[in-house]
Parts: C-alpha cells; structure tokens; sequence
C-alpha cells in the first residue's frame, strides 16, 4: 500500500489514512462504532452497499470502520495491499491455512511452528481433510525442495520459529514456491510487521497474532492477515464472514491504541532483550541462548539480512537436567511473571515443555527438540538492570 509517511505519523495521525473516522465533535481519538449493524436511508441505498459488500459498512462480521481503521494502518506498516483482523491469532492462522488447502493436497512447514498450529495440521486437517504433511528443519533450502509434490499447495513458515526461533530465508523459498506455483504464508508474530516485511520478500500471505507486541498490553487476543488486495478479499468473503471469527471492535480500539506506541516499545523490548541474551550467553549456569540478535546466533547473517531488528522474545537452556533445580530457578524468579504468552509489557517465563509434552504427540514433540531445561522468557519494559539482577538471584539458588 502506497504512503508517502514514516511509520511513526501513520500510526500516530489517524489523518494519514485513506479510512477516515469523521466526528462531529472533533474527537482527537478516531470513535469506536460499537455496533453491530449500520442502516440505510432506502431500498436503492442498501441495495448499492450490497454491489460491493466487502467495502461497505451493512453488518459488523463483514466491515466496521473502526476494525478497517487498524486493518489500513496495519496493512500500509507491512507494506501490503490489504489486511484482515480476526478474533484471535490461531483464527487468522486456520482461515489462513484453510484458504490454501483443499481435501487431498500436501502442506509443507516446519518442526518447530507454534504448537497448536502444529496441532491443527495433525488433529484437525489431516483427520478431516486428508491433507498430507511434510515437516522440515527450515534451514535448508534443498530440503525444502525435496518435498515438493504435485499436490503441495501451501508452504506455511515462522520466521524465527517458536521456541528454537531458527529463521527461514524468506527470498529463496519464495522464489521456489513460485517456481511450483506453490503459495506462501508466514508466522510473522515475533518481528512484527515493523522489524521484518515478507511481503517485500515474495510470501503471499503474512499473519500474526495481534495479542503480542502489536496489542503489546496483554489485554486483547486477535489476529490479522495481511496480502495483496486480492487475495484478502478472496478470505474475506469465505474463511473469514463464513467462519465467522470476526474482530470486536473495541478490541480493534485497543489494538489502535497499541499501535501508537509500537514503534517505542519495540526499541526498548529489543536493547533490553540484546543485554539480557548476552548477559545469559555468559553465565556459567546457562548451556545455550537461542536469540537472532547475538552475533553469536548461527543464522546471524541471515537475520541481519532479512530483518531490520529484533524482538523480546528467547529461550535458553540451563546446564542442569535435574528437574528439582529446574523448579527451583523457575519458581525462584520475582519480576518475570509465569505464563503462556508474550509481547506484552510484563516480562515472562515459560518452559514450552510443559504444554508441549501434553499437547503433541511424543513423536511430534520429539521432533521439536524441546527439553524441560529449555526456558523461554519473554522480555518486557521493565528496567533491564532490574531484571538482570531477578535472573542472577534465581540462578544463584541453583
Ligand atoms: C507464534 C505464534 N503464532 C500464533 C499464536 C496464536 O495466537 P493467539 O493466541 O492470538 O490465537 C501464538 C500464540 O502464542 C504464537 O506464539
């Protein structure tokens, strides 16, 4: 989408767009249209909302300004035609995925996607649809390649990749799938559309999961799609009114409320993230660090190349196996806070074997590489010298 302002002016001045919000008081702040359905003056009039439906305001599941509003800035900040918020990231992930695929055709993605992504390939498409799947490291292109079939219709990727966060190089396997008229989609929830833009590197569909650092205050769970204008109206008009999982419109209100400030945040999550990786890299008790932005990351190259920064979100493995001490340094913790998510304000510690172990098949999960000492922490705006010294005291007792 063409615009001729920095990102810092189009998510700050609601003037910017081409979606306006007019307001006869002259709110500084666009409204919310908190409602369901819009009327019209007569017959003609809603008979010519209906002539192009998905660019008219007649029923919230279709169009709301105040969704359209955040879709707009969102989309022109990954450099897309068009987007489509949705009620929750795996929302945006299923209507993504189940817009590529049909009965019968074969996906291509990687070990380690977000857990339940994972899961709706394995416990939903293939018993429902018998989709084939093939899972790859990622990493290499001729592998990727390998798996090709007559029946692949969807190479899905994450980049950084949950957990382990290895990247995948966007260009070349972009370049391939047009090669075999494969589509492409992306997890893009941990650059953010600010730091990296796939769009510009060939994938067709980008997704997110707005509730990390695009709402950035644990306070909302949506979703976005972001592509060209054709290929968003083509989800428009059947995964997404048809499914159903439409965005609320004050958390649309909340997500445009976040976006002002997602500029700011993502400069603090990023110089505090950089200190703590390397903080940890250091210390005696921690086997390993997996975080793009260390020089030491062995697909440093790669994520320079492909992204413009980094985000808060890493794991590392501590050196000790015995899950008595692992417990103790988890639970030892004061400032980061314990749970499942990320991207938000609040710093957090998670062990994704936890979850992994119950939701995923000892196969599948086996496959992850995941172990009980691998922690994963999620690093928010709190005062990093503040959080260095929680980690050090916890580490200390083991
Ligand atoms: C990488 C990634 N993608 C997608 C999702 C799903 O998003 P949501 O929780 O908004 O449905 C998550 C949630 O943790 C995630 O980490």
């Amino acid at each position: 989408m063409e615009n001729k302002y920095h990102h810092q002016t189009l998510m700050n001045c609601d003037k910017t767009t081409a979606t306006k919000i007019s307001d006869p008081y002259g709110a500084v702040i666009s409204p919310i249209y908190q409602n369901s359905l819009f009327t019209f003056e007569n017959w003609e009039a809603i008979e010519t909302a209906f002539n192009d439906k998905i660019n008219n305001a007649i029923y919230t599941r279709g169009k709301n300004p105040t969704v359209a509003l955040v879709e707009e800035k969102i989309a022109t900040l990954a450099h897309g035609e068009k987007a489509k918020l949705l009620a929750s990231g795996m929302a945006a992930v299923s209507a993504g995925m189940l817009h590529f695929l049909s009965a019968n055709d074969h996906i291509i993605t990687l070990n380690n996607i977000y857990g339940p992504s994972i899961s709706l390939i394995n416990d939903f498409l293939i018993p429902k649809m018998n989709i084939e799947v093939s899972y790859v490291s990622g990493t290499d292109i001729d592998e990727i390649a390998a798996k090709i079939k007559p029946n692949t219709k969807l190479i899905y990727l994450e980049s950084p990749s949950s957990v382990v966060f290895s990247l995948q190089d966007l260009a070349k396997i972009s370049a391939l799938a047009k090669q075999h008229d494969i589509a492409t989609a992306i997890d893009n929830t941990w650059a953010t559309p600010l730091f990296q833009k796939p769009l510009n590197l060939g994938i067709d569909l980008e997704i997110h999961s707005c509730s990390k650092y695009l709402g950035g205050h644990s306070d909302i769970v949506s979703g976005i799609l972001i592509g060209s204008e054709k290929l968003i109206n083509a989800i428009h008009v059947r995964e997404y009114e048809l499914l159903g999982a439409k965005m609320a419109p004050m958390e649309a209100w909340f997500l445009l409320r976040s976006l002002r400030t997602l500029d700011l945040r993502m400069e603090r999550h990023q110089k505090s993230a950089l200190k703590i990786a390397q903080f940890l890299e250091r210390h005696p008790k921690v086997a390993k660090v997996n975080y793009p932005g260390l020089t030491s990351f062995p697909q440093y190259k790669l994520a320079k190349q492909q992204m413009s920064g980094f985000s808060g979100l890493m794991s590392f493995q501590l050196k000790t196996t015995d899950l008595t001490q692992i417990k103790t340094f988890f639970n030892g913790l004061n400032l980061f806070q314990i749970g499942v998510s990320w991207g938000g304000h609040e710093s957090l510690i998670y062990a994704p074997a936890i979850s992994g172990l119950k939701e995923q098949n000892p196969e599948q999960f086996k496959k992850m590489a995941i172990s009980l000492n691998d922690m994963r922490i999620s690093i928010g705006l709190e005062n990093v010298e503040d959080l260095i010294a929680d980690l050090t005291e916890s580490l200390a007792l083991i």
